[in-house]
C-alpha cells in the first residue's frame, strides 16, 4: 500500500466551491431554457448493462474500442460506466414505456460521463454534461428547435465566437450505398493513407474525413460527399431543418465532412464549436438524430433527435458574466445565543445569512463582512443586549433591541437574487 499524499485520480477533477456558483449560474440557465420549452429532467444510473452502448453507440467507435471503463459485478454481468446519455435515455423510453405519453417526450439531463481518454485541458476521464432529447418526433422542427436552444443556452452564458457546423447523415440505406462508394474510393487511393486510416478503412470509413495527417486530407479532398447523395427525402427534410435555422436567426455553416463519433446518427448532425477553445477541443457540443437507435435496442422504431454539451468546456469558454458572486444578506458578528438566535431567525424570514464562526474580533468580523459582500451587518452586544447594524452600502447605522427589527431592515435592503 502506497504511504505518499493522496490525490484525485488522473483525468478527474474537484469541483472547489469557487467554481460551485459559475456552475450552478450555468446549470440555471439551462434549466430555464430547456423547461421554458417543455424539456423535462431526467435522470439515469451512473452505470449500465455493457451491451446498450456496444448495441447504441456502436462497436467500431473509439468510445466503445478503447474509451470505456467496463468491469464486472460478482454475478460476473458486464457493466459500464456511462460514457453519453443518449443511450441510456432511449433505454429508460423503452423501459418506461413512454411511448404511451404525448410524443414528442421532451428529456434534459445534467449528469457525469466517463471516458478513458488521454487527459488535457478540456478533456477528462470524467466529464460532465447538460443535453437535451426529444424522442417521438421526425419532423424538421425538433431538429431546428434543438439546434436553437443549444445556441441560446451557449449565447446567454456567454460562450464567445460560436459557431454551429450543420450536416445530414441520410438515413441508414443512403449511408450504407455511400459507404461503400466512399472505401472504393478510398482503397483506390490507400497508398496515400496514414496507416490509421488504412487499418479502418472497412470498419469506419467516415472517420477518414477527420484525419490530420497531409496524405489523407489531399485525398479526403478529392473524396465523394454524402451530402450529395441523399435521397430526396432526406434532401428535403435537411433544407427544411435549415429554413427553420434562417427563420429562427440561427447562424450555421453546412459542413459535408461533418463526422460524429458515435454510430447512432442518422439525417441532421450539428457541432458547436468556440473560438474561444484550443482547436483541439473546440467542440462544446453536439448532436443529432438518431432514427434507428431505438430499433438497435430492441424497442420499436422511434425517432429521436438530441444534443449533450461539455459544461467544463462551456464553462472555459464563458465569460465572467457568468461568475456571479455568491449573495450574504445580513452578516451576523457575534457568537453568543443571542446572536445565534438571530441568524437563525433572519434564515428563517428568508434572508441569506451568515454568522460568524472563527472568533474574529468586531473589527474582523468587519472585514469578513465586506469581503462578503454582506449587505448588512449585525454587531451584537450580548452583554447589554444590542445589536448595532449597519448598512454597508449607505454606511448607516442604527441600534436594534431585537431579532425583529434587524430582520425587518435587513429585509428592505435584501439583494433582489
Ligand atoms: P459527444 O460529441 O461525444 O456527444 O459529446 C458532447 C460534448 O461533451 C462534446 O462536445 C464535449 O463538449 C463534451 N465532451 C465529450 N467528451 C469529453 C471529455 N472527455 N472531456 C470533457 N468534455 C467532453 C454525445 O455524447 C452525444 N450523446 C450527444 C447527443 C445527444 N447526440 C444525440 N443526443
Amino acid at each position: 500500500m502506497s504511504t505518499g499524499k493522496l490525490q484525485a485520480a488522473r483525468g478527474t477533477q474537484d469541483v472547489l466551491p469557487a467554481q460551485a456558483p459559475e456552475r450552478l449560474a450555468l446549470e440555471r440557465v439551462a434549466r430555464r431554457v430547456l423547461e421554458g420549452a417543455g424539456y423535462e429532467r431526467i435522470e439515469t444510473p451512473t452505470f449500465e448493462a455493457t451491451d446498450l452502448f456496444s448495441r447504441g453507440v456502436g462497436t467500431s467507435t473509439d468510445i466503445v474500442q478503447k474509451e470505456m471503463f467496463t468491469f464486472r459485478d460478482r454475478g460476473d454481468r458486464s457493466l459500464t460506466l456511462r460514457p453519453e446519455g443518449t443511450a441510456p435515455v432511449m433505454r429508460a423510453y423503452l423501459e418506461h414505456g413512454m411511448h404511451k405519453l404525448p410524443q414528442p417526450v421532451k428529456l434534459w439531463y445534467w449528469e457525469s460521463f466517463f471516458r478513458d481518454e488521454r487527459m488535457q485541458a478540456g478533456r477528462y476521464k470524467q466529464f460532465w454534461q447538460v443535453g437535451a432529447e426529444a424522442i417521438g418526433a421526425s419532423g424538421p422542427s425538433v431538429d431546428a428547435e434543438l439546434i436553437t436552444l443549444l445556441h441560446a443556452i451557449l449565447s446567454e452564458v456567454g460562450v464567445g465566437d460560436l459557431k454551429v457546423r450543420l450536416g445530414s447523415l441520410g438515413t441508414a440505406q443512403t449511408r450504407a450505398a455511400y459507404r461503400e462508394r466512399l472505401v472504393a474510393y478510398l482503397r483506390t487511393h490507400e497508398e496515400r493513407l496514414s496507416a490509421e486510416v488504412r487499418e479502418r478503412i472497412d470498419l469506419n470509413p467516415l472517420r477518414a474525413f477527420d484525419a490530420d495527417d497531409a496524405g489523407t486530407r489531399e485525398v479526403m479532398a478529392g473524396a465523394p460527399l454524402l451530402l450529395d447523395e441523399l435521397d430526396a427525402g432526406d434532401a428535403e427534410h435537411f433544407a427544411a431543418v435549415r429554413a427553420r435555422l434562417d427563420a429562427a436567426d440561427v447562424p450555421y455553416v453546412i459542413d459535408p465532412t461533418l463526422v460524429r463519433g458515435l454510430d447512432y446518427y442518422t439525417r441532421t448532425v450539428f457541432e458547436v464549436e468556440s473560438g474561444a477553445l484550443a482547436a483541439a477541443q473546440a467542440a462544446v457540443g453536439g448532436g443529432g438524430r438518431y432514427d434507428g437507435l431505438a430499433e438497435q435496442l430492441g424497442g420499436p422504431a422511434t425517432p429521436g433527435i438530441g444534443w449533450a454539451a461539455g459544461i467544463e468546456r462551456i464553462l472555459i469558454a464563458a465569460e465572467p458574466s457568468l461568475h456571479p458572486v455568491a449573495i450574504c444578506d445580513l452578516y451576523v458578528a457575534g457568537e453568543g445565543l443571542t446572536a445565534f438566535a438571530l441568524a437563525a431567525q433572519a434564515r428563517k424570514a428568508g434572508l441569506a445569512v451568515q454568522q460568524e464562526l472563527a472568533g474574529r474580533s468586531a473589527k474582523g468580523a468587519l472585514k469578513q463582512a465586506a469581503r462578503l459582500r454582506a449587505t448588512c451587518v449585525a454587531l451584537v452586544d450580548e452583554t447589554a443586549g444590542t445589536i448595532e447594524l449597519r448598512d454597508t452600502e449607505s454606511g448607516e447605522q442604527t441600534v436594534a433591541t431585537d431579532a425583529a427589527q434587524v430582520i425587518a431592515r435587513a429585509l428592505k435592503g435584501r439583494h433582489p437574487g
